[in-house]
């Protein structure tokens, strides 16, 4: 059972850049819990977006709320102590971008970060065997990473069950986050698999109220965490 409190992450690659600073503000005012930052390299995927200089101009522009940083880069560690000096607070990575996962898991929690592994629709869930003990966060991605405004993977829902027993069975606190396709309409079932951190960039970027979407998808997690009734 889900026991973490459920967290909405507006991905602001689907922000309007030239106004990034209002277009966080407005999203966490709308409801919105942590701000997930999506950096590309065009190497490790076929895009390229942001670095720490822009996650540091967060900070110094006054966002509070967790910086949910998922690197989609390839070579990983070198990065990492600018995030941590930019202001990161959980950083995640793609276990096959890394020569030593352990080590990368590492650093991330030795520059005070909180550490994630994230699975693309392909990667098994085996990469948890022998790190699960060490990480704070498991991203399931359910589109292939590179771009926002991709369609859901439906797949993705029985992954996210699979990781949500591994979580319960380790009786450690473990976020359990999705990435992409996520809208009010299919929120509600990826709740009910198990996750609790939803992250969403042109579902709630592409709409004028983002208060109105945030909110409708808040009510969706709700239903999909109900416990079942009990049958006579
Ligand atoms: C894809 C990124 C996602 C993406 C989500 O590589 O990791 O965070 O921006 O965008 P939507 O919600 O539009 O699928
Ligand atoms: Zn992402």
């Amino acid at each position: 059972m889900t026991s973490l409190a459920p967290l909405i992450a507006p991905s602001i690659l689907s922000a309007d850049f030239a106004r990034l600073g209002a277009e966080v503000d407005a999203v966490l005012a709308a409801g919105a819990d942590v701000v997930h930052f999506d950096v590309m390299d065009n190497h490790y995927v076929p895009n390229l977006t942001i670095g720490p200089l822009v996650c540091e101009a967060l900070r110094k522009h006054g966002v509070t709320a967790p910086i949910d940083v998922h690197l989609m880069v390839k070579p990983v560690d070198r990065i990492i102590p600018d995030f941590a000096r930019a202001g990161a607070s959980w950083i995640s990575f793609h276990p096959e971008a890394s020569e030593h996962v352990d080590r990368t898991i590492g650093l991330i929690r030795e520059h005070g970060c909180q550490p994630g592994l994230v699975f693309n629709p392909a990667t098994p869930l085996s990469w948890l065997e022998h790190t699960l003990h060490q990480i704070d966060l498991v991203l399931i991605m359910s589109v292939n990473p590179g771009f926002g405004g991709q369609k859901f993977i439906p797949e993705a829902l029985r992954k996210i069950e699979a990781v949500r027993r591994l979580i319960d069975a380790s009786g450690r606190e473990i976020r359990l986050e999705v990435d992409g396709g996520i809208k009010a309409d299919n929120i509600e079932a990826i709740a009910r698999a198990g996750a609790d951190t939803f992250v969403a960039g042109s579902a709630i970027f592409g709409q004028k109220d983002y208060g109105a979407v945030i909110g409708a998808m808040k009510q969706a997690i709700a239903a999909g965490r109900r416990p079942e009734p009990l049958r006579a």
